[in-house]
């Protein structure tokens, strides 16, 4: 058994090419023509690449678990009988066609981390976790399994409209709503929660760093905006006598654009989808369906930007006659990450010579429902352009390897000393 301490740790790789052979099989499961990734949360290649993820763990020799939640996990008892467990992951759900990056590659570097400590025999503090959230993406709830884990999920994210058809994917998974909310875990067993992902913005490429340490990430509010005028035939109603749907959703898009340049430099809001009913050519569309989500690293401005958008839909709303119908379907707080974790990753790619930046997430992840129970920190390793949720998502092979060994010395200096 090697100690804690022994300085032989420094010297501990990740295997790179274990790693990579993992990676492409991973990304075979639900893979895209273009080199992308299609796995909706409990969609068919969702559950087969979890499946996957299970058995790859069990043959490294390792115990797995799948929660009330649906999060799968790989458990390596590295530390003494009762302690805490250090908990390292991401999500292996995608956005629709999205990039193969995203979120795998900190599930199966975490997998790796795993793999190397049993390798050594090392002995730690804390026990090490690799774990897969449940529909972190958010096609029915976003961050569900790390909410679920850490007791914040409540009826109203399961009865959101954006849950729809959510009990009947529920089923396909094999897991059931009471179960969902007996997920939770005792804060007082996580020794910490580290996750690596691709920073999925263009910062690190831009600076040619190669690992980002991230000290915040961003909230998230996201609200169906319906707008409710009148169907009329599109041959014989006059232009003047409209009561359009359409105008008044597309007026808020625009108006979303012009005032996030404006009034709220650096925030970001998006119209994601707009669903016209009833959606024919030769009908004057009665009811459109906004998908409004925006995003700032204050909590204050996010009010604000909540504010702000929401009175422009009801003055777009007034301007074409239309009815206004608001439903809030998401609100993710923002979080800061750990200090002691930041310093751990500083740690660890000074003792690995790679540069690093500090920067804020303008992603969210898991990482900020764990904050809400333990320390929790992030690593990022570069976006090639800074594309991501898409096929053009691409990092170095490098440049994970880098991110994975991070996570590694993270991860032991963490697990060696309690109170992480
Ligand atoms: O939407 C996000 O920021 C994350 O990819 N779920
Ligand atoms: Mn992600
Ligand atoms: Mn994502």
């Amino acid at each position: 058994m090697v100690q804690q301490g022994d300085e032989s740790f420094s010297s501990l790789r990740v295997d790179g090419a274990r790693l990579r052979a993992g990676f492409e099989e991973l990304a075979a499961i639900g893979g895209t023509p273009d080199g992308g990734v299609h796995r909706p949360a409990f969609s068919e290649a969702h559950l087969a690449a979890r499946r996957w993820f299970l058995e790859r763990a069990q043959e490294a020799g390792l115990e797995t678990h799948v929660d009330g939640a649906g999060n799968h996990s790989a458990l390596l008892r590295c530390g003494p009988a009762g302690a805490p467990t250090l908990l390292l992951g991401s999500h292996l759900d995608s956005v629709p066609y999205g990039g193969r990056f995203d979120g795998a590659l900190g599930v199966l570097a975490a997998l790796e981390v795993l793999r190397v400590v049993r390798d050594g025999g090392l002995a730690l503090d804390a026990h090490l976790e690799a774990i897969d959230f449940t529909d972190e993406e958010g096609r029915y709830v976003g961050l569900l399994g790390s909410l679920a884990l850490t007791g914040q999920l409540a009826a109203e994210h399961v009865d959101s409209p954006r849950a729809e058809r959510f009990r009947e994917a529920l089923v396909r998974a094999g897991l059931s709503e009471a179960a969902l909310f007996s997920a939770g875990r005792d804060p007082a067993g996580l020794a910490g929660y580290l996750e690596l992902h691709i920073e999925q913005g263009a910062r690190l490429v831009e600076a040619a760093v190669p690992i980002g340490i991230v000290t915040g990430i961003v909230g998230i509010r996201a609200f169906l905006v319906r707008f409710v005028g009148r169907a009329d035939h599109a041959g014989t109603t006059p232009m003047e006598r409209r009561l359009d749907a359409a105008q008044g959703a597309s007026a808020l898009a625009l108006a979303a654009r012009e005032m996030m340049l404006r009034r709220f430099p650096g925030g970001v809001a998006t119209v994601g989808r707009m669903e016209f009913t009833p959606g024919a050519f030769n009908v004057v569309p009665e009811v459109v369906t906004v998908a409004l989500e925006f995003r700032s690293e204050d909590a204050g401005r996010l009010d604000d930007m909540e504010a702000a958008l929401l009175e422009q839909a009801g003055i777009e709303a007034q301007q074409f006659g239309l009815g206004l119908e608001v439903e809030a379907v998401e609100r993710i707080a923002p979080a800061p990450t750990s200090g002691r974790l930041q310093e751990a990753i500083a740690g660890a790619c000074r003792a690995l010579g790679l540069p690093y930046l500090y920067l804020p997430s303008g992603a969210g992840h898991d990482a900020q429902a764990m904050a809400r129970v333990c320390p929790s920190g992030m690593i990022f390793v570069p976006s090639a352009g800074g594309f991501s949720h898409s096929s053009r998502e691409f990092t170095a092979w490098q440049d994970c390897v880098n991110g994975a060994n991070v996570l590694l010395h993270a991860a032991l200096a963490l697990a060696r000393r309690q109170g992480c």
